[in-house]
């Protein structure tokens, strides 16, 4: 603390209210340097001197202290650890010096041949001594940190090792990455390189929370790191909890260390964590004593590792071996082998997601594999089955590598048991048994069934009621899930009908668990506000695969109304008729999505969903942007066969661009664009004296519109 000791007795105890400018800012730096040093205590050192209530404290007084000031926010101020609003985009940052990866060992051998090579290299006899440094190989994702005059001023990804990505406000929530370097030897300008990565129990903790919220899940540690790390809102990474393990630099103002080890000394005095492992040993004999140490130890630490790393401690001999390619000479990474185990398979159970796919998952009868018991295993889909040839009653090799989820490496074939028979994908749901079909080019085999299979239920009516849908408020993903479970929501419109059903509910949603008299007033109150919506809302609440807020929009700016889309949807099932056509003419509607529309309206079940919400809600025709459109409120006839459109398409069209389209002519008619071998229609305008445009003229016309 030093300098601001003085200071800190004069101004620690005056209430915040109190507190003059000049105080106001001595406080401030005080807090910040106080803050910093119990985060060290407590990441770096793992020796905190105060409880999680007194650094509340602290923190609560920096935030107050900040709110009654809010233009002396300091740029190393604590509060700036828990994330600033999104930005657009990460912009690029030149690495000023390349940040490279490491070549591999994949055995002892290789290690010591890299010792041997090293010797070679820079003409060392037998038995000169060449100490190595080895750590764990930290299964994250490497970052710089660059400090200048001891502040943490930019973060940056490895990117290509060239140019990476400016995550400065990311890399800031990182509690054990310091923001100010304590100690007076600290080089003007120090860029400190290193690993950020997620532990197991926050990564667990992660998944599960997002299980709940129905996201997608991570496939391990290192994955989840990425994903909070590269968050263009920084209050996620906040949120995350990452951490960082210094073990290198890039530009410094000035050498500051002799060797590795040394480097790591400092990182560690200045506030950085360094990892504990990390060891001198004389030479390769001993490099591969640690690397056996730290292989028996991975298990217990809460980090993933994939190996060690081996690093030759004189920085001059760094210096001299250089780089081949993007790898230095002077370090090596022994990884671990992938850890494998034999057992048999019991039986594939097919599971149903919340989007409907099947996915099998291999029963195992329990074995450790490195220090894990294994029970269950990915079979990921029915190509992966096939091929592997995978059959009830086989044996097979497990293996976890790096992933939470083990996966099924090969089948033991010679122990496969006589009248084994190969598996049979089914091709019903076996939660509804809906059919369930695989598209085109797709490896997963999903559901139809929808609204009706409960696998997805819960799922869909979540997305209906979610934000970019429906938006009812206090209608969540455990409201929903407990009125499904209960019966008293089974498709979307029995949301509209709850209040009405509720007096017969027993017990009544007022009384149930969690709920209230106002609460359940709020739902109410909430559902009502929603029983008028824009078209492109209610088709992307629909949950139809691929469509998406963008391809829903694009569909109601195209059909306008709901009884003109569903009315088309449905007849589009024909794939010869003018409505698929006009369907798949869309720009931006490939056969894809087409298809999987028209899949969705040639299911009754559907169709009803649809009707049944119809009765409850009012759907509003698209109303776009007021455009410059040339043909807005005006009448338009099509007439004659038209060369580069179908007819609804044509339609389609000018509605979307606000004109009405009429059957028939009349004196309130605009246009009659003329195809070829017009009739009566055409003759007729000409008699009214109505505007006649032919094809191409109406399409220079509504061009660009
Ligand atoms: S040293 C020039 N040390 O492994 C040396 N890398 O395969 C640069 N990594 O991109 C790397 N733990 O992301 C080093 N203790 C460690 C490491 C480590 C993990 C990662 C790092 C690098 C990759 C290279």
């Amino acid at each position: 603390m030093g300098e601001s000791a003085a200071g800190a007795a004069a101004t620690a105890d005056i209430a915040v209210e109190r507190l003059s400018r000049a105080e106001a800012e001595a406080e401030l730096a005080r807090l910040a340097a106080e803050i910093a040093r119990h985060d060290r205590l407590y990441n770096v050192e793992d020796a905190p001197e105060i409880g999680d209530a007194a650094y509340d404290r602290l923190w609560r007084r920096n935030a107050d202290i900040e709110a009654r000031f809010p233009d002396l926010l300091r740029a190393d101020s604590p509060s700036r650890r828990v994330g600033a609003a999104p930005a657009d985009a990460f912009a690029k940052v030149t690495h000023s010096r390349p940040m490279l990866s490491l070549g591999n060992a994949f055995d002892a051998d290789e290690v010591r041949e890299f010792e041997a090579r090293v010797r070679r290299f820079l003409g060392l006899g037998e038995s000169a001594p060449v100490v190595i440094v080895g750590e764990p190989k930290i299964d994250g994702l490497s970052a710089a940190a660059r400090y200048e005059s001891g502040r943490f001023v930019l973060g940056a990804t490895r990117g290509d090792g060239q140019v990476g990505e400016d995550i400065t406000a990311n890399l800031r929530t990182v509690r054990d990455l310091p923001l100010r370097l304590e100690g007076d030897d600290v080089p003007e300008v120090l860029e400190v390189r290193g690993e950020v990565y997620m532990t197991r129990p926050d990564f667990l903790a992660l998944n599960e929370a997002r299980e709940e919220a129905g996201e997608p899940l991570f496939a391990n540690p290192r994955n989840a790191g990425a994903g909070s790390l590269r968050q263009l809102d920084s209050r996620i990474t906040a949120s995350r909890r990452l951490h960082f393990f210094a073990y290198a630099w890039g530009e410094t103002s000035e050498p500051f260390a002799g060797s590795y080890w040394e480097v790591l000394m400092r990182l560690q005095r200045w506030g950085f964590r360094v990892n504990p492992l990390a060891r001198r040993c004389a030479g390769a004999g001993e490099a591969l004593a640690l690397y056996e140490e730290i292989a028996a130890r991975r298990a217990e630490l809460d980090y993933d590792i994939d190996g060690v790393v081996y690093k030759l401690d004189r920085l001059d001999w760094q210096e001299r071996l250089g780089f081949v390619s993007r790898s230095p000479r002077w370090a090596v990474a022994h990884k671990f082998p992938a850890e494998q185990a034999e057992t048999r398979l019991t039986a594939i159970e097919i599971q149903v997601g919340r989007t409907g796919a099947l996915t099998p998952v291999a029963r195992l009868e329990p074995v450790t594999v490195g220090g894990v018991v294994v029970s269950n295993a990915t079979l990921h889909n029915e190509d992966e089955i096939a091929r592997k040839d995978v059959r009830i009653g086989d044996t097979v090799v497990v293996q976890r590598a790096g992933d939470v989820i083990p996966q099924i490496v090969a089948v033991v074939k010679h122990r496969r048991r006589k009248g084994a028979r190969r598996y049979r994908f089914p091709d019903h749901c076996p939660a509804c048994d809906s059919h369930a079909v695989r598209e085109e080019g797709e490896a997963v085999r999903r559901c139809t069934g929808g609204l009706v299979c409960p696998a997805q239920a819960v799922e869909r009516l979540r997305h209906f009621v979610g934000r970019d849908a429906f938006d009812i408020e206090g209608l969540g993903e455990k409201q929903i899930a407990a009125f499904w479970r209960d019966g008293l929501i089974k498709e979307p419109a029995d949301i509209f009908t709850l209040a009405r059903r509720n007096a017969a509910f027993d017990p009544p949603i007022e009384e149930r668990d969690g709920w209230g008299e106002k609460s359940a007033e709020n739902l109410f109150k909430a559902i009502d506000e929603r029983r008028s919506i824009a078209l492109e809302r209610f088709i992307y609440a629909l949950g139809i695969r691929h469509i998406g807020q963008t391809t829903a929009r694009l569909l109601a700016k195209t059909y306008v109304s709901l009884v003109p889309f569903a009315r088309d949807m449905q007849r589009a099932k024909d794939r010869d008729s003018e409505e698929y056509r006009a369907l798949e003419n869309i720009d931006g509607i490939g056969p894809k999505v087409a298809a999987t529309i028209v899949d969705f309206f040639d299911e009754p079940h559907n169709i009803a969903v649809v009707a049944d919400l119809g009765e409850q809600v009012a759907v509003e025709d698209f109303v776009g942007p007021p455009s410059a459109s040339p043909v807005a409120g005006k009448t338009v006839v099509f007439t004659g066969t038209l060369a580069t459109m179908t007819r609804p398409e044509a339609k389609a069209r000018a509605e979307a661009l606000g004109a009405k389209v009429a059957g028939s002519v009349s004196r309130k008619t605009d246009y009659v664009v003329v195809g070829a071998d017009a009739g009566s229609k055409a003759a007729k305008a000409r008699d009214l004296g109505v505007a006649t445009l032919s094809e191409d003229e109406w399409l220079a016309l509504v061009e660009g519109a």
